[in-house]
């Protein structure tokens, strides 16, 4: 048992949607989320820059004494997880593992479609990672980098994102894709609107409840789970405050943040 808190670090308050899930799944926990709001977003950056600034916030995560950190951003989980990993002592979770065993856990799927930012696409973390687990996969990477603006933009039923996800999504469905990975932290918002335009038989796979189940086997294995007796309290450090972001951390949150805290990167 430990009551230490859980690290989560994303580019923005994307990664409100795993805390969210773990919240659901883990309520003992306390959870210190990071949002590097000044630097966002991570999607269109380098490589190099977001090995930089994962690695900045992973030592803000550490220094405050978390017990394990989460990766809740796809872009850096694909740069920047095996790094961390190999620098760092304390358990490091990311959101690719995960969604990829869960997208495989269904033994008839054959077509997996993915939708990411141009870093993770690019990256060839997810091809990779379904690759290795399984052979004879189609797999079609789309990058997307307008679905995050409009998902800020709280745009979700605008016809204008519906012509985006057509857009987007159209090649993917004439491919006959049987499951859609949604590999970056915003998109579980888009669930609603990606169940009217697929077709049914498309399973859905996000980052953020594969992530929470994935980390609470992970604690379990470690014996680091806190005392199921415990309430969890949520810490929210931002690197840039504004009114935009607290109205956005409520709604990924689906729930006020409390007091967002100023975080001055190491
Ligand atoms: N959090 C990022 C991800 O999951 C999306 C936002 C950004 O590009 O910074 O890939």
């Amino acid at each position: 048992m430990d009551s230490a808190p859980l690290g989560f670090f994303d580019s923005g308050v994307g990664g409100l949607t795993v805390v969210r899930a773990v919240q659901e799944l883990l309520p003992a926990e306390n959870i210190l989320y990071l949002g590097d709001t000044a630097r966002l977003p991570y999607g269109s950056k380098s490589p190099e820059t977001i090995r930089q600034f994962a690695d900045e916030d992973a030592r803000f995560l550490i220094e405050r004494g978390v017990k394990a950190i989460v990766v809740a951003c796809n872009t850096a989980t694909a740069h920047a997880l095996p790094g961390l990993r190999e620098k760092y002592r304390l358990p490091i979770l990311g959101v690719i593992e995960a969604g990829v065993e869960s997208a495989l856990a269904n033994p008839d799927a054959e077509r997996i479609g993915i939708i990411a930012t141009r870093g993770t696409v690019r990256s060839h973390a997810y091809q990779h990672a379904l690759a290795l687990r399984r052979t004879g996969l189609i797999i079609h990477a789309r990058e997307t980098p307008l679905l995050v603006p409009l998902i800020e933009e709280d745009w979700i039923e605008h016809p204008a994102t519906e012509i985006v996800l057509r857009s987007y999504l159209d090649p993917l469905v004439q491919r006959g894709i049987d499951t859609l990975l949604l590999a970056c932290t915003h998109y579980p918002l888009l669930i609603p609107a990606l169940r009217k335009l697929l077709p049914d038989g498309v399973r859905l796979v996000d980052s953020a409840t594969t992530c929470a189940e994935h980390l609470r086997h992970e604690l379990a294995s470690l014996d680091l789970l806190a005392a199921a007796a415990d309430v969890g309290k949520l810490e929210v450090h931002l690197t840039d405050l504004s009114e935009e972001f607290e109205t956005l951390a409520r709604r990924f949150l689906k729930r006020a943040p409390g007091r967002i805290h100023r975080a001055v990167l190491p």
